[in-house]
């Protein structure tokens, strides 16, 4: 079967789409994207990440490229037509197609919208949460503005990549203060040796994680002890547990950081129970 993706008012062969050279995106970065689960054949949290995607825009004065309903059924249509059942779906919105200028353009511009959707195996994804995973600190190379979900991922790429060089799947941003920020595509979670589950809070330094929201409702509901607060890598390395959060990872333990072993060195039994209770949770609100 070939795949599907959905470029700027049409579905078309994967392997033909496209983009002009002179959309923004491709020159400046100037778009935002999204990454939502499908699980079972629905969309996990959609309204949350395209009240995320509105923000995004926003924060970037770019337009919806179409009304929000009509994104919503080109992201299912576009699962629908690459038949996935679990995977991920791809949102990307850029300022569109204009002459090169670092100016706005002009205003008779439309944004240009990419859906794209892929297959993951969940029976993959959790051999590697009984595994965990390693992961390799890198000082924080971003702009401020990490609350937006720019396709500018230059950083996380160099991040990410230097974490895979160091045998690691997954890098820990550290900032100035010496306080881990988030992952370079996750955000990131410890648990005390007091047993208390400590996260950063999303008003500066990281993405509002559409999965970290979920997971904090999880928390609450089960009563766990828990802080929103920075945590040093120091704190890190001593912690009895730690784990990363994202769309892609749902909960995935981890159970080294650069060449410390965190906890007992295998994933840890609060990361395990709420990836477990992930989907029971977002089930609820998948549709
Ligand atoms: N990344 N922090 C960063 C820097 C991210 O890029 C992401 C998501 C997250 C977690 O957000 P959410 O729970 O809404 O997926 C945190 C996506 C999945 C990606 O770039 O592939």
């Amino acid at each position: 079967m070939s795949r599907i993706a959905y470029v700027n008012g049409q579905y078309v062969r994967h392997a033909d789409a496209a983009v002009h050279v002179e959309d923004r995106g491709y020159q400046f970065a100037d778009g935002v994207y999204e990454v939502c689960e499908v699980w079972r054949g629905k969309l996990v949290d959609v309204p949350r990440h395209l009240d995320r995607l509105d923000r995004s825009l926003s924060e970037l004065r770019i337009g919806w490229p179409m009304a929000r309903a009509a994104v919503e059924f080109v992201l299912r249509q576009v699962v629908r037509r690459n038949k996935v059942v679990n995977g991920l779906v791809y949102i990307q919105v850029t300022r569109g197609v204009s002459r090169r200028d670092h100016f706005f353009p002009p205003e008779n511009v439309a944004p240009s919208i990419v859906v794209t959707a892929r297959s993951a195996s969940p029976a993959a994804a959790k051999a590697q949460a009984e595994k965990g995973i390693a992961v390799v600190s890198y000082p924080e190379n971003r702009w401020p503005r990490v609350d937006i979900k720019t396709v500018a991922l230059l950083p996380n790429v160099l991040a990410k990549q230097n974490a895979k060089e160091n045998g690691g799947k997954e890098a820990w941003y550290v900032d100035g203060d010496g306080n881990v920020t988030e992952g370079g595509s996750t955000n990131a979670w410890i648990v005390t040796k007091e047993g208390v589950l400590v996260t950063r809070p999303a008003e500066g330094g990281i993405l509002r994680g559409i999965t970290r929201e979920a997971v904090l409702e999880l928390v609450q509901k089960e009563g766990l002890a828990f802080e929103e607060r920075p945590f040093t890598l120091t704190e890190a390395y001593d912690a009895k547990e730690a784990f990363v959060t994202a769309a892609t990872t749902l909960v995935m333990p981890v159970t080294k950081i650069d060449d410390r072993i965190i906890g007992n060195g295998h994933p840890g039994t609060v990361a395990t129970r709420l990836r477990d209770l992930f989907h029971t949770a977002t089930d609820l609100k998948a549709v």
